[in-house]
Order: structure tokens, then C-alpha cells, then sequence
């Protein structure tokens, strides 16, 4: 059994992209500036934009946090949102979700200049993922396709179980996995909460990929031997053994399943550091195009 290092991995990405800086700069060429909206006060998404800033600063990125109170109207938001759009000092721009309810995300998400779009979600760039055409692909996706590559991991003719069916993961993921590229070239199950005899399938997975947000949801029993299993959920439970009084639990029931998995990541350090450094790599090809 492999661990799937996507600290590693992700430090010797940002390790390239701070290369791919300096070298920007010798040449006098323009420094990649990445612009993050946050609406509100949750928790979590302070930790996940405040992580991307300062990933933008370690690589000699710059970089604009524009923080709005939670009761912000949509239609300032899409006025901020329209400026960036037309800023050419800015490369990219991402709006951290979720947004409060009474925000459209889709309307927002529209709105954001699709050659700015380093999240990969607006419409013309799902389009273009779907077709093959080379633009920003969703960045926690990128992340396990860029793990999957650098490990060697065959996917061709493999059976690709995906768990989860959100805009961010379990959609883009099912596609990538069943393009024709590599990785890629994958016969896909894309499964989702009205998912009937899930155990069944996730059996038969040669690669599994599970973006479900339960924590331990899939054991030893679910999986079949020798399989590449790949976890994106996080949550945060109460534990007696740390400093802190949390941990972190992925999707999967990690020490339960390893010694039967050939590949597994862990949770933390497997997918989730991949995640930022894709977005930086998105960053960096708003500024130097796709061929790069
Ligand atoms: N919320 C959770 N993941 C993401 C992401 O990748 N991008 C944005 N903008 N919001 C998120």
C-alpha cells in the first residue's frame, strides 16, 4: 500500500510555480495577481481563503482579499464582481462559497469573468472541461488528477467510482475520469444520496473517490482489494488525544482500509493541500496562457 503524499506533492508544486515567478519577472512580464471575495464570518472558509493568500505570498504571487459583512446585497456583490472583472491589474478572481442564502451563487458564479475564473466554475469552463478544451479545471479535481499522475497511477479501462455529485467535486471529478486523456479513459459510476445499494458498487471500484462529507462512511468492507482509494472529505471532530481537542476525520475509514487499498490518501495531507496549489497553477496560466 501507497500513501499518497499530497503535502509533498503540493510543496514541490509551489516549488514550480515560484520558479515559473521568477522567471515571469526576469523577463518583465507581469506577476500573477490573484483576487479573493469572502462574504460573512464562517469559520471555515476565513481558514480556506486566508490559506489561499498566503500560498499567493509563498510563491511571489500578489494578492487582494476583499471581505464583505454577511448582509452584503447581490447586487453589490455582482458590482465588485463586474470591477474585478475589468481591473487588468487582477488575474484571477474567486468568490469563496458557500454564500449567505439570500446571494444566487449560479448568478454569481456567471458573473465572474470566465478568463478569470481560476475556480473553473463558471459555466464556459465546465463546457470547456466537458469537450476536452484546455481552461482552469476545478481546483480540488485538479488536485486528485495531478496526484494520480505524478504517482503513475494506471486509470485507463479502470472502473472510477465517485460518491458525491456537488459542483465542486463529484461532478468535474466524473468528467475528468471519464475523458479521454490521462489520467482519464476510466469507465465512470458517479453515486449520489438517492444512490440505491451503494456497498455494491464501490465493490466493484478499481478507483474510488469519495466526496460525501461523512466521516469513516466507507470501511474495509465496501471496498474491493487492491483498490486506489481517494478521500476529499474533512470534517472536524472532538478527540481526547490532541493538544487542540479536535482532529480531523476523512470520508474514509483510513486504518480499516489501508492494509487492503494499493493507494490511499490520507486526511489530513492528501487531497486538501493539493486543492490550493492548483488554484495557484490556475493563477499562473491566467498570466501565461494554456500551452505552459
Ligand atoms: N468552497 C469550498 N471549496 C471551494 C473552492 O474550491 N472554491 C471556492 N470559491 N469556494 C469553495
Amino acid at each position: 500500500m501507497t500513501i499518497l503524499d499530497g503535502k509533498k506533492i503540493s510543496k514541490e508544486i509551489q516549488l514550480e510555480i515560484a520558479k515559473a515567478v521568477n522567471k515571469l519577472n526576469s523577463k518583465g512580464k507581469k506577476t500573477p495577481h490573484l483576487a479573493a471575495i469572502l462574504v460573512g464570518n464562517n469559520g471555515a472558509s476565513q481558514t480556506y481563503v486566508n490559506a489561499k493568500v498566503t500560498a499567493c505570498k509563498n510563491v511571489g504571487f500578489k494578492s487582494t482579499l476583499i471581505q464583505f459583512d454577511n448582509n452584503i446585497s447581490e447586487k453589490d456583490l455582482l458590482i465588485k464582481v463586474d470591477e474585478i472583472n475589468r481591473d487588468k491589474e487582477i488575474d484571477g478572481l474567486i468568490v469563496q462559497l458557500p454564500l449567505p442564502d439570500h446571494i444566487n451563487s449560479i448568478r454569481i458564479t456567471e458573473a465572474i469573468s470566465p478568463l478569470k475564473d481560476v475556480d473553473g466554475f463558471h459555466p464556459i469552463n465546465i463546457g470547456k472541461m466537458a469537450l476536452n478544451i484546455p481552461t482552469f479545471l476545478p481546483a480540488t479535481p485538479a488536485g486528485i488528477l495531478e496526484l494520480i499522475k505524478r504517482y503513475n497511477i494506471s486509470t485507463s479501462g479502470k472502473h472510477c467510482v465517485v460518491i458525491g455529485r456537488s459542483h465542486i467535486v463529484g461532478m468535474p471529478m466524473s468528467i475528468l475520469m471519464s475523458r479521454n486523456s490521462n489520467p482519464g479513459n476510466c469507465t465512470v459510476t458517479l453515486t449520489h444520496s438517492r444512490t440505491v445499494n451503494l456497498k455494491n458498487i464501490t465493490k466493484k471500484a478499481d478507483i474510488l473517490i469519495v466526496a460525501l462529507g461523512k466521516a469513516e462512511f466507507i470501511t474495509s468492507d465496501m471496498i474491493k482489494e487492491g483498490a486506489c482509494i481517494i478521500d476529499v472529505g474533512i470534517t472536524r471532530v472532538r478527540s481526547k488525544y490532541t493538544k487542540s481537542g479536535w482532529k480531523l476525520l476523512g470520508d474514509v475509514s483510513f486504518d480499516d482500509i489501508k492494509n487492503k487499498s494499493s493507494y490511499i490518501t490520507p486526511v489530513p495531507g492528501g487531497v486538501g493541500p493539493m486543492t490550493i496549489s492548483m488554484l495557484l497553477l490556475n493563477t499562473l496560466k491566467s498570466v501565461t496562457g494554456f500551452d505552459s
